[in-house]
């Protein structure tokens, strides 16, 4: 029943099997079928393919088989590889044999349409499904594009805690747990840690999961995502931001070339990456983005973040990633670098990543602040206790230098390349405002 991988043939490698008889270990996908032939739908998790199985050509045995096979039985095939008669690229199966390892019971999520919230509530088995095949695949990609450039780049990884005892982004969006006698929270980012990590390192990164308890029920928001958090020493916000162009571009690039069929399979319209990867990324101000968004007819409140329809509107505008720069510092975080512009307003040191199509923040960074007294006094001015930062302030205390970082969340990421209309569906098992089972 099981191959060994000298035996077996993964559907992905049938383009140079051509002509040759292959041995499959996988799944029915699906069945049509049709008189004295029957096309069958396998699956095998490093693709999908059509094996062509003729009555009058195979042992009766093997008919009867592939006739009482159910959708999602598991099973072994054997046949021919031969090129799909019509399409370009598409291999086929000429079935020489066909066994059931396990016949499967009436498979839930059938032929027919599924509600999105039937499908989440079986996400178990959804993920047998076409599109999540092809998006977590994309993740997967995306994920070792973000390892490969910073290795390449001179990172280290720096692996920061789950369990912080403090909060690093906001105090009102932490999940709390009971830590022996006293409390701890999940962590919202681990950019504290790298800060202290880079002290010793110079340039580290930190890719792990991150936990936001805000009741945000919008299409691009989880509980549970993944973040990638990179710190510098000796940076300023637009090296920073340099960084940032260049990995973003790295990803999209490492998309394009690794995941043509997974995107095929999305039926992704890829011309507005193709087209921004040999442009240098828009860089504004937040006052001029505004003041932009108000030429524009939006009711803008300069003092205050961009919102989603002004973050989609910024995407659709320049067709290409923007970095939105200088916040209000109000809005924004007790640990950025910060100046007053001419017009008397306190900004942040800043940038938020805008991608097009509809995809908004992807990436939130700054430079940080690098005095130990003004970060002392911002902890103190926000009530944070200032026992607990101490070992963060410790950071500007003992060799401050001036330095930069940034965050990318992977699921918003995946969800721009992917085009998938809502970002539950760029992680295996998602953590939303809503409890879910599995
Ligand atoms: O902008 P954020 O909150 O920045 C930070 O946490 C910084 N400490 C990062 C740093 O400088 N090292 O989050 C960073 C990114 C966002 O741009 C977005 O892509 C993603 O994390 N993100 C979310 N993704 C999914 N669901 C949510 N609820 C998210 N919140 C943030
Ligand atoms: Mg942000």
């Amino acid at each position: 029943m099981i191959l060994s991988e000298s035996q077996k043939t993964y559907i992905s490698q049938f383009k140079d099997k051509v002509g040759q008889e292959v041995h499959v270990n996988g799944w029915m996908y699906n069945k049509r079928p049709s008189g004295k032939i029957a096309f069958l739908q396998i699956r095998d998790g490093s693709g999908f393919v059509q094996a062509v199985l003729e009555e009058a050509k195979v042992p009766v045995e093997v008919w009867k088989a592939a006739d009482e096979a159910t959708i999602e039985s598991s099973v072994i095939i054997s046949g021919i590889v031969s090129k799909h008669p019509k399409q370009e690229g598409v291999y086929e199966l000429q079935t020489t044999d066909f066994e059931i390892v396990q016949l499967a019971p009436e498979f839930p999520i059938g032929k027919k349409e599924h509600g999105p919230e039937f499908l989440f509530e079986n996400r178990d088995l959804y993920l047998r499904s076409k599109t999540p095949w092809a998006v977590l695949r994309i993740r997967d990609q995306v994920f070792r594009s973000i390892t490969n450039f910073f290795h390449e780049e001179g990172f280290i990884r720096f692996d920061t805690p789950i369990l912080q005892p403090t909060s690093c982004e906001d105090t009102t969006q932490l999940f709390g747990l009971k830590y022996y006698e006293d409390m701890m929270y999940l962590t919202q980012s681990g950019q504290l840690y790298s800060e202290a990590g880079i002290m010793s390192f110079g340039k580290v990164y930190d890719f792990g999961p991150v936990f936001r308890a805000e009741k945000s029920k919008t299409r691009n928001h989880l509980s549970e995502f993944w973040m990638m958090d990179a710190e510098m020493a000796f940076y300023d916000q637009q090296m920073n931001e340099d960084v940032q162009e260049r990995l973003v571009k790295r990803i999209l690039k490492d998309a394009l070339a690794n995941c043509e069929e997974e995107l095929k399979l999305l039926e992704r319209d890829t011309t507005i990456i193709k087209n921004l990867l040999e442009k240098p990324f828009h860089r504004m101000k937040h006052y001029d983005a505004k003041k932009l968004l108000q030429d524009n007819g939006f009711e803008v409140d300069f003092n205050d973040d961009m919102t989603t329809d002004e973050e989609i509107w910024i995407g659709n505008h320049f067709q290409i990633p923007t970095f939105i720069e200088d916040y209000p510092f109000a809005v924004k975080s007790f640990y950025m670098k910060r100046y007053v512009d001419e017009r008397g307003m306190e900004r942040a040191v800043n940038a938020d990543l805008i991608a097009p199509e509809e995809a908004r923040e992807i990436i939130g960074g700054s430079q940080r602040e690098d005095d130990y007294e003004k970060l002392k006094s911002e902890v103190v001015a926000r009530n944070y206790p200032l026992s607990d930062y101490e070992w963060y302030l410790n950071v500007r205390n003992y060799g401050s230098v001036p330095h930069a970082g940034f965050g990318i969340g992977l699921e918003r990421t995946v969800r721009w390349i992917s085009g998938v209309h809502h970002i539950r569906e760029t992680i295996p098992f998602p953590r939303t405002t809503v409890l879910s089972r599995p």
